[in-house]
């Protein structure tokens, strides 16, 4: 165990299984359901699934382990966790900026997310009152369609999807979503599973299989490889953090590591699961990969509409992805929740409404973006595109980059060992060796090469 000595005025994780189940509702949401697959069709499938994966394994352990670390040394708000680790190492105090770029993105990050998850909501209710029993492709693309052009529809939906995170975060996590989580992330899983068995029996099954799987390098382009890394931060909420927070309430007794691995393992079962329940279908009604974020939306509900007890096992899944993104959401605000109640002496209830509101008010961008703004671009990208570009593409690597950085290289030697408390010494060596070389190597080269910079400095 380790002997740092601080805890957290914001409370503690009431056992190792809850910080699990904190932790992989947090990574578990849309980005598995909704965003893998989509982005995935976009990309050529195989090479960008194997970019991702490896980026998971080399990229995203390490800096879970690293994120879960620091918050757990510093026990506060990511701001404030790196004011006080950096004074401790006697490095800079610039390193708080870090703390203030996860806050950003945060914000950004949850201002669309909300939006989407808003798509969900709707769903339940387009499911449950049997929109799409025994649909045709051209009709779900309609609904979806006629979705996206209602600016008042898309406003309610995330209107309410906003109040549903600030009550939660208000509460305190501890108060209501420890005991959700820990039924609604086994229930989606089984409902994944079904849906993995449909597409089996009614998909084109091994052309799915076919295009997750095997690797067209040719198919894979520079920024692809960006979004596969940025996917891979995405997928585990890693970069800025919400982790790192998730682990500052994390009891000084328990494993980091083999926690970690957990979270990582589980995170990526879901999303290679959701995408081998949804090519298939998209395969076998000819729909197409590149559909873009409506992917899900449109491939689901029509496999939901000719399946017996679809209407049943339809509504259920939306409302556990609406679960999945709601475990998720909190995690994107907590931060500044935290950072609030620590810095100006405000309530939690205060620090929630605050962030709630501003939140909000963004997030109307990401609901015009998609009818009445829609051709209102920045490098040739909406408001939504724009914002989803350069959170997960941008800052969260960013803030990976920086975490391992000071994790692998501007913390001594005794205050990892110290906070690990591993036994297991080769790998404990390890991940400091990936963490110190391989990660911000990476994530450099990935940086430059999307940018062309890489092939113009090796000619
Ligand atoms: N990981 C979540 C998903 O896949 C989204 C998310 C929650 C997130 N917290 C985050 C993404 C922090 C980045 C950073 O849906």
């Amino acid at each position: 165990m380790s002997d740092n000595p601080r805890s957290s005025i914001h409370g503690q994780w009431s056992s190792r299984w809850v910080f699990v189940l904190a932790a992989t509702g947090s990574a578990v949401g849309l980005g598995n359901i909704w965003k893998f697959p989509y982005i995935a069709g976009e990309n050529g499938g195989g090479a960008f699934v194997l970019v991702y994966l490896l980026c998971i394994v080399v990229v995203g352990l390490p800096v879970m382990i690293a994120e879960i670390m620091l918050g757990r040394r510093g026990r506060q708000s990511p701001i404030n966790t790196m004011k006080v680790l950096s004074r401790e190492e006697g490095r800079s105090p610039l390193w708080q900026l870090l703390g203030w770029l996860g806050v950003l993105a945060g914000f950004l990050i949850l201002s669309y997310y909300s939006v989407i998850a808003g798509w969900a909501i709707n769903y339940v209710v387009e499911m449950a009152s049997g929109t799409f029993s025994g649909t045709s492709a051209g009709q779900v693309q309609t609904v979806f369609d006629e979705l996206l052009a209602d600016p008042l529809k898309l406003t309610m939906w995330h209107t309410l999807f906003i109040i549903a995170t600030m009550v939660v975060v208000a509460r305190g996590v501890r108060g209501g979503l420890e005991k959700a989580v820990m039924f609604l992330m086994p229930a989606l899983f089984v409902i994944l599973i079904i849906l993995l068995a449909y597409a089996m029996n009614n998909g084109a099954f091994m052309e799915g299989l076919a295009f997750l799987f095997t690797p067209d390098f040719s198919a894979i382009t520079g920024k692809g490889v960006l979004i596969a890394m940025g996917h891979a931060f995405f997928t585990l909420s890693l970069g800025m953090g919400a982790i790192m927070i998730y682990g500052s309430y994390m009891r000084s007794q328990d494993s980091i590591a083999r926690t970690a691995i957990m979270i990582v393992v589980a995170d990526t079962m879901v999303a290679l699961v959701a995408g081998m329940a949804i090519f298939p279908i998209v395969f076998a009604n000819g729909l197409e990969p590149g559909a873009g974020p409506g992917l899900v939306f449109q491939t689901l509900p029509l496999a939901f509409g000719q399946m017996s007890g679809g209407l049943f096992f339809g509504t259920l899944f939306f409302i556990l992805l609406c679960f999945a993104a709601w475990s998720s959401s909190i995690s994107l605000i907590e931060p500044a929740v935290t950072w609030l109640v620590e810095n100006r002496n405000i309530k939690r209830v205060t620090a929630s409404i605050v962030c709630g509101v501003a939140t909000w008010g963004l997030g109307m961008g990401t609901v015009l973006s998609f009818n009445l703004w829609a051709e209102v671009k920045l490098f040739d990208m909406t408001f939504f595109d724009l914002l989803d570009f350069l959170t997960a593409n941008i800052m969260l690597p960013l803030g990976g980059l920086l975490i391992a950085i000071f994790a692998g290289w501007a913390m001594s030697h005794k205050s990892k060992e110290n906070e690990m408390a591993t036994r297991h010494v080769f790998a404990f060596n390890g991940w400091n060796f990936l963490l110190r070389y391989v990660t911000p190597l990476a994530v450099m080269v990935v940086f430059l090469q999307s940018t062309g910079l890489l092939a113009k400095m090796t000619g």
